[in-house]
């Protein structure tokens, strides 16, 4: 791999910071030192360390994905995404089965701290589809949604993008699906990734990186793979080369 791919590539896999506190994430940022790779901020970390450790993240020069998933009323979504445009972040996210009104409020929210703040970056907004731990008896059964997953997956997608979000959250197995029906330039962003012979944790729907990324994937989320391994540099860059193998 030349140096500019590995640093296209990089920016394409996002390492979910699931970590307790800011010291245990340090910690992993040390150890990936030098891989300039998407970190993802979700509701533990984010919770315990706040803005200021993804302020410190962003003067460390990463892209940010922040992952809280709002699902709300709609005037409070749009106000909770006012304030994140404001930290700086890269990209966050909404529940998708918060409707368009939510959705749209959310994109309000962007434009308002825009408006008031014309130098700050404008964030990627897309929506969460389905978390990919749900499997069609628990959408079915539970959550009520009758149907494949995956249809119920493209419905989402196709909302959001009405709404006129940036793209969703959704299983590597539902992303060329999701580009067929919303566009190229519609995002994808796809965690339950699963290098070959790893655990699945309570991911369901999980794929390679190499295929999550032939199958369309603009960008893979990776936790536990990388964060729970012996080296997660090691990790890390075989994960980057699989990557890398399946774009050639
Ligand atoms: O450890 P693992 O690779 O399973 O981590 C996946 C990450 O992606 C976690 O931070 C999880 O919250 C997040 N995520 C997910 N499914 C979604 C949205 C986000 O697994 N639909």
């Amino acid at each position: 791999m030349t140096s500019i791919s590995t640093t296209q590539l990089a920016q394409r896999l996002m390492v979910a910071l699931d970590y307790p506190d800011d010291t245990s994430a340090r910690e992993l940022i040390r150890k990936l030192e030098g891989i300039p790779c998407y970190m993802k901020v979700g509701m533990q970390l984010f919770y315990q360390a706040g803005p200021t450790f993804v302020q410190e993240l962003k003067s460390l020069g990463y892209s940010v994905f922040l992952d809280l998933k709002m699902h709300d009323i709609p005037n409070t979504v749009k106000s909770g995404a006012n304030s994140i445009t404001r930290l700086g972040v890269d990209m966050f996210n909404v529940h998708a089965a918060g409707g368009s009104a939510m959705m749209s409020a959310a994109m309000q929210g962007v434009e308002e701290a825009l408006a008031a703040h014309p130098l700050l970056n404008r964030p990627w907004v897309i929506a969460v589809t389905q978390l990919t731990s749900t499997n069609q008896q628990t959408m079915n059964q539970e959550i009520g949604i009758p149907g494949t997953v995956e249809d119920a997956v493209i419905r989402y997608a196709q909302l959001t993008a009405q709404a006129g979000l940036n793209g969703v959250v959704a299983s590597p197995l539902e992303a060329e699906a999701i580009k067929k029906a919303c566009g190229a330039d519609f995002l994808t962003v796809t965690p339950g990734i699963r290098p070959a012979g790893s655990a699945a944790d309570d991911q369901s729907r999980t794929k390679t990186p190499g295929e999550a990324i032939s199958g369309g994937s603009d960008y893979i989320v990776v936790g536990r793979p990388i964060t729970a391994a012996a080296d997660p540099k090691e990790a890390t860059l075989q994960i980057l080369e699989q990557m890398s193998q399946a774009l050639n």
